[in-house]
């Protein structure tokens, strides 16, 4: 068995880009996570997937709607991924994000470089995570940005938009 952090420490030297799932919480308010375990899956029907940790609140609003939107993060959003990736209880600082809604009612970040309203089509559950594959109902190409990534626990925000 590998050790926990040698293995934390490899996958840490797979550099992602950044994404936010945004979900709808139990009062209908927008929920975002910042996320960066998702993937393409497949062209035909358009899906994606992403991991989802148990005791994340994202977990049990995915699991009560069916539904999530995934937002592609660039450059000038590293406040939105930052912000999304603490604790609900400490987002206490103000930062600017608003969202638009699909014609389903998925929330979808405004200024991200793609955001996509998806149903869940299949998840796996796996350790403490869940893996939820989703079809692509809809999407937005914003702005041709510079993305943001992440690579050894480090935001990095030092790769050019490409022409
Ligand atoms: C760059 C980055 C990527 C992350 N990716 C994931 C992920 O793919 N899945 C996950 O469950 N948590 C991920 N997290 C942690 C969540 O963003 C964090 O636990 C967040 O507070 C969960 O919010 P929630 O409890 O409001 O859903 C990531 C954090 C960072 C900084």
């Amino acid at each position: 068995m590998v050790n926990r952090n040698d293995f934390r420490s490899a996958m840490g030297r797979f550099a992602t880009g950044v994404t936010v799932v945004t979900t709808l919480d139990e009062a209908g308010e927008v929920h975002g996570m910042t996320a960066n375990s998702f993937t393409s899956v497949c062209l035909e029907p358009p899906a994606i997937l992403v991991c989802v940790a148990h005791n994340a609140h994202t977990y049990n609003y995915v699991e009560d709607k069916g539904t999530f939107g995934v937002n592609i993060l660039g450059t000038d959003q590293l406040p939105v991924g930052q912000y999304f990736a603490r604790k609900p209880e400490e987002r206490t600082q103000e930062i600017d994000w608003t969202y638009s809604t699909s014609a389903d009612g998925v929330p979808m970040l405004d200024g991200s470089m793609v955001s996509m309203a998806c149903r869940v089509l299949g998840s796996h559950v796996y350790g403490d995570h869940t893996i939820y594959v989703g079809c692509v109902e809809e999407m937005s190409l914003g702005e041709h940005a510079a993305p943001l990534l992440f690579y050894e626990s480090r935001w990095n925000t030092s790769v050019p938009a490409n022409e």
